[in-house]
């Protein structure tokens, strides 16, 4: 371990952790969505765009709030804050960035139980158990029950475990496998009829659509939930980043994989969709509004897999599982904020914390489950769309107005004695200080 308190043992350990926390359902789950609910390709161009013009910046001041710090996010953001008010603050915003993280773990452990559930009815189908099959794909509350508690007892045995031994250890081994199997499907799925409409609607955008108020907020979410931002997520990952590394090309490197892992399973859902449409299933109503909503990636490809006979139990087999994994990179690092602020300012044992803190956020999961309709489109909207942006956009005011020039730079410069020089140093400080935050409050103004 680099530090007494946890740290990731390599470069390439926080590369793989933080875009393990970074790819998720986000990518496979709702950048698809996303882009299909959104008019298709103009909401790819806005989310390419906003990916790196603010939430690469907002990533970037959030890492450098953590490794500062080296702590978690409410103990970091208050050892930059020198007034009172501004400790205030500081609590304001890290703690704001832990509840964040908390809600998104209440529906996201339902939606990577719906990841489980899929990959078991394969399996279950291959060893004959055609009546379990069936029943795991079945929308009910005790299927939903069962499997995000499932899902919520394997995030907590690995975040038990700490960060070298469980987060890094997890993240180091499957995300390559994901990637191959992704890019195996959208060629597949390029020989199938329908596939090229599909690819059309996904990559010609109608640049009319662009400035669409509701597709402005819904991309600038996305793109900060991809990231993990406004969670207090990548403050704690930085603050596990040893100060021999180079911080700007972390990040950006993270940011690229982030958003390429997004971009190809818009390449293989989006295409699939339209397939999927050919054959009868039904994907779209009459106004071009989606029918399936949030499940509509558990319409698609298990139709996809479908058609591929026999293969198709493997491969699906193989894509849940997959997912399932993903997710589970993602849920630990949502866990890790909240169980890292409890240790450090609560004195409370690791274990202790993550039990206490997994259960109350299961409480919230279940009381989602039973009002499945409306809590779960809500609770995404408030912690994503609303909170994620707001919470990354006041650490932005943080680095740019309570720090000064040189005490970023001085930060930023350790690993990374070049920085004075870069591009980056010229136009980052204030580009932080004044651009990421007038551009996300004007997104969320432009929406009202
Ligand atoms: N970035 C994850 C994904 O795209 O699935 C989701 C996520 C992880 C959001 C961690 C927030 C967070 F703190």
């Amino acid at each position: 371990m680099a530090t007494a308190r946890g740290g990731f043992s390599s470069r390439l350990g926080f590369i793989l952790a933080a875009a393990g926390s970074a790819v998720g359902l986000g990518n496979i789950w709702g950048f698809p969505t996303q882009t299909a609910s959104n008019g298709g390709a103009a909401f790819v161009l806005v989310y390419l765009i906003l990916a790196f013009s603010l939430a690469y910046p907002a990533f970037m001041a959030e890492l450098l709030i953590g490794r500062y710090g080296q702590a978690n996010a409410v103990t970091s953001l208050q050892k930059m804050s020198r007034k009172a008010w501004q400790k205030k603050f500081a609590f304001v915003v890290g703690f704001g960035g832990i509840i964040c993280a908390a809600l998104i773990l209440s529906f996201y452990g339902i939606i990577a139980g719906w990841m489980m559930s899929y990959a078991i009815e394969p399996a279950a189908q291959l060893v004959g158990l055609q009546q379990i099959a069936d029943w795991v794909i079945t929308q009910s509350n005790i299927r939903n029950l069962i499997f995000t508690a499932l899902f919520m007892f394997l995030t907590v045995f690995i975040i038990r475990k700490g960060v070298e031994d469980g987060i890094e250890k997890w993240s180091k081994r499957l995300m390559p496998l994901l990637i191959g199997l992704l890019i195996i499907l959208i060629v597949y799925v390029m020989t199938l009829d329908g596939a090229l409409e599909g690819l059309q609607a996904y990559l010609n955008p109608d640049l009319r659509r662009v400035f669409h108020p509701d597709l402005l907020v819904s991309a600038l979410g996305q793109a900060f939930f991809s990231l993990s931002l406004g969670t207090s997520v990548m403050v704690i990952y930085g603050s596990y980043i040893s100060k021999k590394e180079n911080l700007v090309s972390l990040g950006a490197q993270v940011t690229l994989i982030d958003v390429s892992i997004a971009f190809l399973a818009g390449l293989l859902i989006i295409p699939a969709m339209y397939v999927a449409q050919h054959q009868g299933v039904a994907i779209f109503a009459a106004d071009g509004s989606l029918i399936a909503g949030p499940s509509m990636v558990f319409t698609v490809l298990p139709a996809l897999f479908d058609g591929m006979g026999a293969m198709g139990l493997f491969v699906g087999f193989a894509f849940f599982v997959l997912m399932s994994v993903a997710a589970l990179t993602s849920s630990i690092s949502m866990l890790e904020g909240p169980v890292s602020y409890a240790v450090e300012r609560h004195d409370m044992q690791r274990e202790k914390a993550t039990t206490l803190i997994s259960i109350i956020i299961f409480f919230i999961s279940v009381f989602i489950i039973f009002n499945l309709d409306f809590m779960l489109d809500f609770v995404a909207m408030l912690a994503t769309e609303y909170g994620q942006p707001i919470i990354a956009m006041l650490c932005c005011v943080f680095v740019g107005w309570i720090w000064s020039r040189k005490e970023i730079l001085d930060e930023i410069k350790q690993g990374n004695e070049q920085v004075e020089h870069s591009f980056f140093w010229k136009i980052w400080p204030w580009y932080t200080k004044f651009v990421c935050p007038v551009a996300i409050a004007t997104v969320f103004i432009h929406s009202l």
